[in-house]
């Protein structure tokens, strides 16, 4: 916050348990049970959503990215008239064609003036309390050692630009986010710490993404500590150690919001071996929903896991689970305890969630509840129970029922299952088993040997 105000930094500053919560605007995509709108969201949830995400248009202003963001931030919105204490903010970053439109925005204060002004205006427009910046990152990706100076001045301007209008407008101030790397030569070489901490309201710290298929052994997405098969730059890649440097580097515990995932990380396993550090050789199959390889969302997680065997990294607090050559990486609720534990007794100001769309959300998936991740993470964190509200209605049942629907006729395999497969035929689903002994194979799309 802009520091003028004595009064005002510390009612602003006063202290509550922040539970930051992203939603993405192509998990909409997603087919049947795994699409996610605004309307998913639970108002009583989290503290703040962030809507991700708008982008910077080459004329340096704020500008929306899909074709109906403005309809899905009226609906985000009517959730404040549900729990008015609801914060929401829009997250602004992504990429063209590799380049951060932060780069060209930063290089020119003439350009910068154009984003404050456009930013002010596009999130008063749709009453968006704040704005979240998604720079990944400075200084990389055809960024240079410049940006790094670049973007503690532009986060200042836009305190004083927020500031400002504020007492202009007599507003609330609108609020101020970043989101951040967890990788400590990244953290070194992106920002100033001690120039952008005091303008921002909080820090996520994008705490996951440690390990995964690019790596040519199995590692966990999102590990408490090191484990002993880390060494060399690898005995950093883990929630303590990126923590524990944002602190040493001067920012305040109390910004601090700890990254949780609501997804894991995949492997192919080159040999019999299954154990954490084990040799593999790619990312796993696509999920059904979230289709990409080597990544698969809470809900894709607990289809596999039932079948699977499940094993706890003791020395890193955190799960996985390896079932016919797969190997994933991910979070359940034990781990989520043990992160919290590690955040309460470090002092941070909170948590923040990527994303909600990931977490079992419908409760169709895991048999726990809808959310069952993210109201873990809230009821650890000491939250009281939520208001009880007329459950939303479920116009979807079971995701297997629905997998065919919008899907060309043909087979497909049953991530959860593969000695079974699925078929489509003009929309509807049949669950066909293959004969004793035999798996599904999707490059041939029949039943063979494993
Ligand atoms: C956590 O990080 C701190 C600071 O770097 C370090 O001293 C400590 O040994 C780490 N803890 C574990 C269990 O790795």
């Amino acid at each position: 916050m802009f520091k003028v105000l004595g009064v005002l930094l510390a009612l602003h500053t006063a202290t509550s348990t922040k539970l930051v919560c992203h939603m993405t605007n192509w998990a909409q995509y997603r087919p049947s049970s795994g699409k996610f709108t605004a309307d998913h969201i639970d108002p009583f949830m989290c503290t703040h959503v962030v809507y991700a995400l708008a982008t910077i248009n080459s004329f340096n202003q704020l500008i929306a990215t899909e074709w109906n963001d403005e309809e899905q931030y009226k609906v985000l919105h009517s959730l404040r008239d549900i729990n008015p204490a609801l914060r929401t903010l829009l997250s602004v970053g992504g990429s063209a064609n590799g380049i951060s439109p932060f780069i060209a925005m930063v290089s020119k204060p003439e350009n910068r003036a154009v984003f404050l002004k456009s930013a002010i205006s596009f999130l008063r427009k749709h009453n968006f309390d704040g704005l979240n910046l998604d720079w990944e990152f400075p200084g990389q990706m055809g960024s240079t050692a410049a940006d790094k100076d670049r973007f503690s001045g532009l986060v200042e301007e836009l305190d004083q630009a927020f500031f400002q209008e504020a007492r202009d407008t007599k507003k609330t101030q609108l609020l101020l986010t970043a989101n951040v790397a967890a990788f400590l030569p990244t953290i070194d070489s992106a920002y100033d710490v001690p120039k952008i901490a005091p303008h921002l309201d909080f820090i996520n710290v994008m705490t996951y993404d440690y390990h995964g298929h690019w790596e040519a052994q199995t590692g966990h997405n999102s590990p408490l500590y090191r484990s002993n098969h880390d060494s060399g730059s690898h005995l950093h890649h883990n929630i303590n150690s990126s923590i524990s440097q944002w602190l040493s580097l001067g920012a305040p515990g109390e910004k601090l919001l700890l990254g949780f995932s609501t997804y894991g990380r995949t492997y192919r396993l080159q040999s019999s071996d299954t154990s954490l550090g084990a040799p593999a050789t790619g990312a796993g199959e696509a999920g059904p929903f979230t289709r990409t390889a080597g990544f698969w969302s809470y809900y894709e997680v607990c289809s596999f896991i039932n079948g699977a065997t499940v094993e706890w990294i003791a020395e890193q607090e955190v799960p996985y689970a390896t079932n016919g050559g797969v190997w994933v990486g991910y979070d359940n609720k034990q781990s989520v305890t043990a992160k919290v534990q590690w955040m309460n007794s470090n002092k941070l100001g909170g948590a923040h969630v990527w994303t909600l769309d990931m977490d079992d959300f419908s409760g169709l998936f895991c048999s726990e509840g809808a959310y069952p991740l993210v109201n873990h993470l809230r009821n650890s964190m000491g939250f009281p129970p939520k208001p009880t509200t007329t459950p939303r209605p479920t116009t979807t049942k079971d995701p297997i029922t629905t997998f065919c629907s919008g899907r060309p006729d043909g087979l497909y395999e049953n991530i959860a299952d593969k000695t079974t497969y699925l078929q489509c035929f003009n929309g509807i689903t049949y669950l066909q088993r293959c004969q004793p002994g035999l798996i599904y194979w999707d490059p041939c799309k029949c039943c063979n040997y494993p």
